[in-house]
C-alpha cells in the first residue's frame, strides 16, 4: 500500500525521492507526489496515475532542496485525485506531510478544526494532521508533535516538513513501519528497505510511538513522554541485486526462478547438513516446550494463509499436534472460546512475508492479550510482526517485489516442514533416523525445483494454446487443496481470469453445474491416499466437456486429452511445493497471454497495511 520517501543532505533531494518512490511501486498505489523546501516555500509536484507521470511533471518544472519528502498513495479516503495525492499541508503552507495509515478518528478532528474556521482541499485523513500540526503549533515542531500525536486514533507513520526548520525531517510511527537510513552527510527516510538498497544498508528502525527528528548529520529518538531514546542501527543484508529484475520480463518470474536459491538459503539457517540435524537455536520450541505443546492456531492472510494451510496439514501429520489455520482478519473478531482463556499449552503463529499486514498484526495482538505465547514467520527483519512476537522464525526468501507472492510462500512451507519435523522429533513421533531421512528429503527440493524452472516452456506453451478459457478450477483433496487455492489466488491476482479452488470430492454438489466446453479444470494430484480419487473426478469433469490439466503423479492409466505436468520422487510433504511451482508459472504466463500488469495487478497491494 502507500508508501513514503523523505531525505535531508547537502545535495539535491529530487533524485532519492523519485528513485525511491520507484523502489515503492511495488506496494500498490494510485498517485504519487513530492515536496522540498525552497527559499521561498514548498515545491511541489503530484501527479495520479504512475511515478513516471510525476517524472514528467518534474522534468517539466525541476526543483531544487536538500530537504523533502514523497508518497505514492493507494487510496482509501477520497478517490485518486491531485487534492487527495500527498504531501498535504496546512492553510498556510508552513507544514508539509506523507502519512501512511489510517486515522479514525479524522471524521471529529476535521468537524472541530471546521468549526474554528479551518478549511479542507482534499477529502483525505492525513490533511487533518496536517492542519491539526499548524492550530496547535508550540514552539517547535517536536513539542508541537507530542501534544498532536495524543490527538490521533489509529495507524500511522508521519514523515513531516516544517519551513521553520527547512534541514529537518520529523518522523512518528504507530503501528505503521518506518526506516531510517544513515548516508554520507545525509540521512534517508522510507516505509520499507527497499527504497533504501542502492543508497545505504544502514538503518534505524524506529519502534511503535516513537519520534524522530532526522537532519543531515543526526537522527534523534524520543518517546511521547519526550524524554530522549536510545536506538541502535542496524545492517541490512539485502543487496541491491535483490530488488532489481536482472534482466528477467518481471519481478514475478524473476521471484519463481529464484525459489532454488532461497529454498537453499533458508534450508542451510535451519538444517546442517553435516550431520542432518535442526540447528536447535533457531527453532522456537524447546524439548519441553515441544511435549507440553497441545494446540497450535496460525493466523495469516492471503498466500501466507495457504502456507499456515499447509501448516496445519504438516504439524498435524507429523507431530500429532491439533492445529488451526485462521484468515487473520476472522480471528481478530471471532469469540473467544473458553478454551483460548486458558491458554496452557496452546501457541499462537502468525505467517507474514512483510511483517506488517494489518489484520495479522492484530490477531497476533489478540493473542497475546489472551495470553498465549505469539510466534512469528516473517520475510522482513525488524518489521512490526516480527518485533511484536515472542519468537521469530525468518524466511530468507530476500525482498519480494512482485504483489503476487511466490518465493515467500515456498519459503513460508519450507519453515513448516522444518517446524512440523522438528515437533515431531522432540514429540517422540519420529526417530533420528526418520528425521535425517526426512531433512534429506527437504535438501532435494532446490534441484526438483530447478528441473520444474528448465521446463517452463512446456508451460508457457500451455497457457498460450488455453488462452481463450475463462473459467479455470482448480481441485484437490486435503493439501493438494491448499494448493488449489493457491493456484487460483495466483491466476486470479495476475491474469484477473475467474479462477477457483474446490476440494475434489465437493465439485459435483454444486460447481459441476458450471463446467462446459470452455473451462479448464486442473487437478493437483500429489497425494497418494486419495489419488485415484481425485483421478475420478477428473473423469467426471471430462465427461461435461472440461479441457483437463493434471499436476502430480501421472495416472497409470493415462486419462484421453488430459495434459500432465508430472511430479515424481517426491513424497506428500514435498510435492505439494513443487505443484505449486508449475501453478506459478501458469498464471504468469497465463497474464502474459492477456497482456497485463504482473508485477503490480490493478487494485491490489503488496503489504495491506490498513484492515
Ligand atoms: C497482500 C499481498 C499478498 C499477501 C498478503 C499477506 O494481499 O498481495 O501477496 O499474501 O497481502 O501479506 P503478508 O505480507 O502478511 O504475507
Amino acid at each position: 500500500m502507500c508508501g513514503i520517501v523523505g531525505f535531508t543532505g547537502k545535495t539535491s533531494c529530487c533524485e532519492f525521492l523519485l528513485k525511491g518512490l520507484s523502489a515503492l511501486e511495488y506496494r500498490g498505489y494510485d498517485s504519487a507526489g513530492i515536496a522540498a523546501v525552497q527559499a521561498d516555500g514548498f515545491a511541489v509536484r503530484k501527479a495520479v496515475g504512475r511515478i513516471d507521470q510525476l517524472r514528467e511533471e518534474v522534468e517539466k518544472n525541476p526543483i531544487s532542496g536538500v530537504c523533502g519528502i514523497g508518497h505514492t498513495r493507494w487510496a482509501t479516503h477520497g478517490k485518486p485525485s491531485l487534492e487527495n495525492c500527498h504531501p498535504h499541508f496546512d492553510i498556510d503552507r508552513r507544514i508539509a506531510l506523507v502519512h501512511n495509515g489510517i486515522i479514525e478518528n479524522y471524521a471529529e478532528l476535521k468537524a472541530q478544526l471546521m468549526e474554528k474556521g479551518v478549511s479542507f482541499v482534499s477529502e483525505t485523513d492525513t490533511e487533518v494532521v496536517a492542519q491539526l500540526l499548524a492550530v496547535h503549533y508550540e514552539n517547535d515542531m517536536k513539542t508541537t508533535l507530542l501534544k498532536v500525536l495524543g490527538m490521533l486514533k489509529g495507524s500511522f507513520a508521519l514523515v513531516i516538513l516544517d519551513r521553520c526548520a527547512p534541514d529537518t525531517l520529523y518522523c512518528a510511527r504507530s503501528h505503521s513501519p518506518l526506516v531510517i537510513g544513515v548516508g554520507q552527510g545525509c540521512h534517508y527516510v522510507a516505509s520499507d528497505v527497499c527504497a533504501l538498497l542502492e543508497y545505504t544498508r544502514n538503518v534505524y528502525l524506529p519502534e511503535d510511538g516513537d519520534i524522530a527528528v532526522v537532519t543531515p548529520g543526526s537522527t534523534v529518538f524520543y518517546g511521547l513522554d519526550g524524554k530522549e531514546r536510545k536506538r541502535v542501527n542496524v545492517t541490512i543484508s539485502w543487496d541491491t541485486s535483490a530488488a532489481q529484475k536482472n534482466g528477467f520480463d518481471h519481478f514475478m518470474l524473476k521471484e519463481i526462478c529464484e525459489q532454488p536459491q532461497v529454498i537453499a538459503d533458508t534450508l542451510a539457517h535451519y538444517i546442517d547438513s553435516a550431520d542432518y540435524t535442526i540447528r536447535r537455536e533457531h527453532m522456537p520450541f524447546t524439548p519441553e516446550q515441544a511435549k507440553q505443546l497441545k494446540e497450535l492456531t496460525i493466523a495469516a492472510c492471503g498466500t501466507a494463509y495457504h502456507a499456515g494451510c499447509m501448516g496445519k496439514a504438516l504439524i498435524e501429520q507429523f507431530a500429532g499436534v491439533r492445529t488451526d489455520a485462521c484468515v487473520a482478519s476472522e480471528y481478530r473478531y471471532q469469540t473467544v472460546v473458553e478454551q483460548e482463556r486458558n491458554p496452557e499449552g496452546h501457541v499462537f503463529l502468525a505467517v507474514s512475508q512483510s511483517g506488517e499486514t494489518a489484520d495479522t498484526l492484530a490477531a497476533l495482538r489478540k493473542a497475546k492479550q489472551l495470553g498465549m505465547r505469539a510466534l512469528a514467520f516473517s520475510n522482513v527483519i525488524g518489521a512490526s510482526i516480527a518485533r511484536e512476537a515472542d519468537t521469530v522464525m525468518y524466511t530468507l526468501a530476500g525482498p519480494e517485489i512482485a504483489v503476487a507472492s511466490t518465493k515467500a510462500y515456498l519459503t513460508q512451507v519450507l519453515l513448516f516442514e522444518i517446524l512440523a519435523l522438528d515437533l515431531a522429533h522432540l514429540r517422540g513421533k519420529i526417530s533420528d533416523e526418520e528425521l535425517k531421512d526426512a531433512l534429506k528429503t527437504l535438501m532435494s527440493l532446490p534441484r526438483q525445483i530447478q528441473s520444474i524452472l528448465n521446463q517452463r516452456a512446456i508451460v508457457e506453451d500451455f497457457a498460450r494454446a488455453n488462452r481463450a478459457c475463462h473459467d479455470i478450477f482448480f481441485i484437490g483433496r486435503l493439501m493438494d487443496y491448499t494448493t488449489s487455492l493457491e493456484s487460483a489466488l495466483k491466476l486470479k491476482e495476475v491474469s484477473y481470469l475467474h479462477s477457483e479452488a474446490y476440494p475434489a470430492g465437493e465439485l459435483k454438489h454444486g460447481t459441476i453445474a458450471l463446467i462446459d466446453e470452455r473451462t479448464l479444470v486442473a487437478a493437483i494430484a500429489t497425494q497418494p491416499q486419495i489419488l485415484e480419487k481425485t483421478l475420478s473426478n477428473m473423469q467426471e469433469v471430462k465427461a461435461r466437456g472440461a479441457y483437463l490439466l493434471l499436476i502430480g503423479t501421472p495416472p497409470q492409466t493415462p486419462i484421453e486429452g488430459c495434459t500432465v505436468w508430472p511430479i515424481e520422487d517426491a513424497p506428500w510433504y514435498t510435492a505439494p511445493l513443487l505443484a505449486t511451482v508449475y501453478a506459478q508459472l501458469f498464471a504468469y504466463y497465463t497474464a502474459r497471454q492477456h497482456g497485463c500488469d504482473i508485477d503490480k495487478p490493478r487494485n491490489l497491494a503488496k503489504s495491506v497495511t490498513v484492515e
